[in-house]
């Protein structure tokens, strides 16, 4: 079986790697040729763990190639991927001006039978409209006698974890509209569930609503939890003691219930915008979805606006330490993180800004240039400042040297974002403490 993956991002290069890994001749498509040329040379665009190893391995054993050039390898292939970005419009639509490119050059070169497959997140109907498009170029180019079929085949994984989501999903959803496809997807799919197999089949629109779905629900259950551990604050309740007492109810589960400064990432807001858009469009309002969005935007500002309640808003002039740029530990992605909201807000309100985070380091620079100090570490980053906030709870982060930390720090202020500290210790150490909810 030989497939092309197009689109060499988090979920291009892990869903190509995989499948070579697997046994798959595979090719994974990109228009970006620095990233190309880098992968040819065993250099990984993202920090992803694990990753490096089996897209090394396997582009050494022949199963995995790279190129630029969907056009020179499609009329090889068996199946294509699309895996491109579906990120947000201005006006919270999913932009699928990536999705559009890669169907005209399909529809421009395809001459033989394939399978074509949406991996990208996209609003319902999107599949269907791939078809539509390359069989109207087919007809321009009067090759209507060449027939293809068209899936669903949404991604699940999280970043940080990617490569073991891959190789051992809890499900692989597949919208199919063909006995032939669904057996194609079977054959792909199978050696990766050998002892439970649980790809789940149903039609293209419930596949792509599918994926949607689950990352609204997610969302909500952030948005929820947020909105009741900002109430606890004002009540006097302790969110993780209601965290606690909701999770332990097998009805409600302990996954998805930790409050914090918000959900970011390049999944769950622009993926909770882009619904509420499908539905605006064909005349339904998504009332729920609308407040989980909203919720989420004003939480992520409230570390600054904790901090500046702290200082009576007085921050001009501050030095403040900011510990995990990653929308969330694990990752170097910092799309609409948490920590840029903050970062942006704290600039504006003048303070200096020392960030450290173990692997966004790079991609944070990327968002807001040289405006902050980039520091080596947690504690060079802490240096002089007059409040340590963590909007991101990597693992490195949660035992610190508080003596040291006591001894560097001007202002002995900690906000944590995640609620990965004690509050008792803190205090005990000398520190004010501000969590989350508590
Ligand atoms: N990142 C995640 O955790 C995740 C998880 C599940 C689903 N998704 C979905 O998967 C899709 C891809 O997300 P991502 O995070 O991997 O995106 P990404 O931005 O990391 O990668 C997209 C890649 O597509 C390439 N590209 C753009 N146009 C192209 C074209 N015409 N031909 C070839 N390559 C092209 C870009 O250069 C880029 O390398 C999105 O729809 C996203 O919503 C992402």
């Amino acid at each position: 079986m030989r497939i092309a993956v197009v689109g060499t991002g988090y979920v291009g290069l892990v869903s190509g790697a995989c499948f070579a890994e697997m046994g798959v001749d595979v090719t994974c498509v990109d228009i970006d040729e620095a990233k190309i040329e880098g992968l040819k040379n065993g250099v990984i665009p993202i920090y992803e763990p694990g990753l490096k190893d089996i897209v090394v391995r396997n582009h050494q054993a022949n199963r995995l190639q790279f190129t630029t050039s969907l056009v020179s390898v499609i009329n090889d292939m068996d199946i294509i991927f699309i895996a491109v970005g579906t990120p947000s419009g201005d006006d919270g639509d999913a932009d699928l001006s990536y999705v559009w490119n890669v169907t005209n050059t399909i529809a421009d070169s395809i001459n033989k039978s394939l399978l074509i497959v949406t991996k990208s997140t996209v609003p319902i109907g999107t599949t269907h409209e791939i078809k539509d498009r390359i069989e109207k170029r087919l007809e321009e180019r009067k090759m209507s006698h060449i027939k293809f079929d068209i899936a669903s085949n949404p991604e699940f994984l999280k970043e940080g974890a990617a490569v073991e989501d891959f190789m051992s999903p809890d499900r692989v959803v597949v919208g199919v509209e063909s006995e032939n496809s669904k057996e194609i997807m079977t054959r792909l799919y199978r050696p990766f569930l050998l002892n439970n197999f649980r790809v789940i089949f149903m039609d293209i629109l419930s596949s792509e609503m599918t994926k949607y779905a689950s990352n609204a629900m997610l969302a909500t259950r952030i948005s929820f939890m947020n909105d009741i551990a900002n109430l606890c604050e004002l009540t006097g309740a302790d969110v993780n003691m209601v965290r606690h007492g909701i999770g332990s109810d097998s009805r409600i589960g302990k996954n998805f219930l930790y409050p914090g400064c918000g959900y970011g990432g390049s999944c769950f807001p622009k993926d909770v915008r882009a619904i509420i858009k499908v539905a605006e469009k064909i005349g339904y309002e998504m009332k729920l979805l609308k407040a989980v969005d909203e919720v989420n935007n004003n939480q992520k500002q409230i570390l600054f606006q904790k901090l500046s309640d702290f200082f009576d808003g007085n921050i001009s002039g501050k030095t403040v330490a900011v510990w995990g740029l990653s929308f969330k530990p694990g990752t170097d992605d910092v799309r609409d993180a948490p920590s840029l909201e903050l970062i942006n807000s704290l600039l504006e309100a003048q303070a200096n800004v020392r960030v450290y985070d173990p692997a966004a380091m790079g991609e944070a620079r990327k968002e807001l240039g040289d405006k902050l100090f980039y520091a080596k570490d947690i504690y060079d980053a802490a240096n002089n400042s007059d409040a340590l906030i963590v909007p991101t709870e990597w693992k490195e982060f949660r035992l610190p040297n508080w003596e040291i930390l006591k001894k560097i720090m001007k202002t002995h202020l900690v906000i944590d974002g995640r609620n990965i500290y004690s509050r008792k210790e803190l205090t005990g150490f000398g520190f004010e403490y501000m969590g989350i909810g508590q």
